[in-house]
């Protein structure tokens, strides 16, 4: 497929423009930022009339695409003024969303949160491991544009029955050499309690657009994307029952298991993780293995 990536020069992004490149997609990375060159092309996603031109071509380069993959954005709460991150994220994407629709472009995939699953989780979560089949709480702006951008996607996808929109969200997005500090993690539960201890493999998140890309179906879906296992090396049962004692745990959990839950993905993507930070570390002597 010709695949246009917004962020393609960011943290994900790199990793998604790696992997579809390597399936052999044909890959646009569309930034603000970027080496130039052939595959990459310097778009301000704010101003609708550069999306659109460049989803309906691109002198010497290509003339339109056949799926979207939506990763720009500023990634965090607290990175820039809440209003200035309402504006650009939220304006990105009604941007890449109407003129892909424009352009007659039926395939979105694009960049979600795990935040809308009620991260920090001050308040507690409604059940132990989270999924996508409670309504969002978003508890902030950065989040609660992810929110807006699902709630726009449902609408569009009912407006044009043909149009695919998947949203994934994401985790904590990590590189291997993030790995270094993951021990460090150990000593205290409740350091990273406000995603349940969770991450994401930028080579795993990647997987999951790829798949994504190939297994959409039309309509809105929504899929938590995160590995496999949490962050700490002890038990999820245990931190569960230590760090949030009045929160139902809804399945057994595995000695690792992600409070993420990867289940609906695994389901209708076919996605299955297979990085770890676990590897990495067991793996000193070669770290580029995992
Ligand atoms: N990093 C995480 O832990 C995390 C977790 C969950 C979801 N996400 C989401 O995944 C996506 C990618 O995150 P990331 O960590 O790679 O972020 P990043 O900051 O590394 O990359 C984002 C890229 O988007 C580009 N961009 C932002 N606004 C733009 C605009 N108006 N026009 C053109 N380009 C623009 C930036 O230049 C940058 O290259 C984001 O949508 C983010 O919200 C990230």
């Amino acid at each position: 497929m010709r695949v246009a990536v917004t962020g393609g020069s960011g943290k994900l992004g790199r990793s998604v423009v790696r992997r579809l490149r390597e399936d052999g997609h044909e890959v646009t990375n569309l930034d603000r930022v970027g080496a130039r060159g052939p595959g990459f092309a310097e778009v301000d996603l704010r101003n609708y009339g550069q999306v659109l031109d460049i989803f309906l071509g691109l002198e010497d380069r290509h003339a339109g695409f056949d799926a979207v993959v939506h990763l720009a954005a500023i990634p965090a709460p607290g990175l820039a003024p809440d209003a200035a991150t309402f504006e650009n994220n939220m304006q990105a994407t009604y941007n890449v969303f109407q003129a892909a629709r424009r352009a007659g472009i039926k395939k979105i995939v694009y960049a979600s949160s795990e935040t809308v699953l009620g991260l920090p989780f001050d308040v507690d979560p409604p059940y132990i491991p989270v999924d996508e089949e409670y309504p969002a709480r978003p508890e902030s702006t950065y989040s609660l544009v992810k929110h807006l951008e699902e709630q726009m996607a449902i609408q569009l996808t009912r407006w044009d029955p043909e149009l695919s929109i998947t949203g994934l969200r994401f985790s904590n997005v990590m590189d291997p050499e993030d790995y270094e500090e993951f021990p460090s993690f150990d000593h205290d539960p409740r350091l990273r309690k406000w995603n349940l201890w969770g991450y994401i493999d930028g080579r795993d998140g990647a997987q999951a657009v790829a798949r994504a890309l190939e297994h959409g179906q039309p309509g809105f879906e929504a899929f938590v994307i995160a590995n496999a296992d949490t962050v700490m090396s002890r038990s999820s049962a245990d931190l569960a029952a230590e760090v949030f004692p009045g929160v139902k745990v809804v399945k057994e959990l595995g000695e690792h298991e992600t409070m993420l839950s990867i289940d609906k993905a695994k389901r209708l993507l076919g996605y299955a993780p297979e990085h770890s930070w676990r590897n990495y570390h067991s793996n000193r002597t070669t770290p580029t293995e995992d």
